[in-house]
């Protein structure tokens, strides 16, 4: 396996490739959530690029970028032993020279960004999705693999690749939770004992709602109000049901919703987010 922190190296190493490429894009700090898309990658293809790099231009001012999990070392033997040729890890000068401000940017239209995580960070999508295509051209790959824990942002992907006739597949992959059911986030390292357990009532709505859709209760505001007594030690910051192709609101459950939730834990003030198909 090849680590590689520079554009010039990367395209030498990537034109030489056979067969075809997959990519895990990722911000690093890896967990089995990110191992389950570099498994599937390295069963899908011949060669799997894994690029660790946290992405300045799509956190906002008062977000977590200096503190965000840094541990380049752990991560390059996790790729490594699942079987990744090459660990794409630049510093931002290389991806973004000096100027970072100064930038094209692709923007995803506001219909899908004025909702959900977009609302409460503005121009984060922007972000995202600029460093997503930068990566696709980069790296050429055929495939590339994002959780469908990050719902929204596994959207805003399948549509730029459409919007912009990208040729590549996008191959979304399942939530990985824990076995009391938290899903899987480099972000839960910020978490205390006392976040953690206050943290899980995500995932209890989430489950509680599905089981209240089984017994057939439609109506969405039912489920909202169960769902704050769940998680009244958080401070919630969205409770939401769109249509899964469209993403657009839905007042009534039906067999394309997803419920997705984001909230912030007390102590650490760490923002979680999760989302369930109903
Ligand atoms: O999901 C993430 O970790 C990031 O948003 C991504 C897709 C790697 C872009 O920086």
């Amino acid at each position: 396996m090849k680590i590689i922190d520079n554009i010039s190296e990367l395209k030498k190493e990537i034109a030489q490739l056979q067969g075809s490429i997959g990519l895990v894009p990722t911000m690093g700090a890896l967990h089995d959530g990110h191992k389950s898309l570099i498994d599937k990658a390295v069963s899908e293809n011949e060669n799997v690029v894994v690029s660790i790099f946290v992405n300045p231009i799509q956190f906002g001012a008062n977000e977590d970028l200096d503190k965000y999990p840094r541990q380049l070392e752990l991560d390059s033997k996790l790729c490594e032993n699942a079987g990744v040729k090459i660990v794409f890890a630049p510093k931002v000068s290389e991806m973004y020279g000096e100027n970072k401000n100064n930038l094209t940017l692709i923007c995803p239209p506001y219909g899908v960004v004025d909702k959900l995580c977009g609302k409460s960070r503005p121009g984060h999508f922007d972000g995202v999705c600029s460093v997503v295509a930068k990566l696709f051209n980069l790296t050429k790959a055929n495939k590339a693999y994002f959780g469908q824990k990050d719902a929204q942002q596994l959207f805003i992907i399948q549509k730029m690749v459409r919007d912009l006739n990208f040729d590549i597949e996008i191959v979304p992959c399942p939530i990985v939770r824990e076995a009391d059911n938290l899903a899987l986030s480099s972000r839960n390292q910020y978490l205390t004992p006392s976040d953690r357990k206050d943290g899980l009532s995500i995932s209890k709505a989430l489950f509680n709602a599905k089981e209240m859709v089984e017994r057939g209760i439609k109506q969405t505001r039912v489920i909202i109000d169960n769902s704050l007594k769940i998680m009244e030690e958080l401070d919630v910051e969205y409770i939401e049901f769109v249509d899964k192709n469209t993403f657009e609101f839905q007042e009534e459950i039906d067999e394309n919703t997803i419920m997705l939730i984001a909230a912030r834990v007390k102590e650490s003030n760490t923002r979680l987010i999760d989302n369930i198909n109903l």
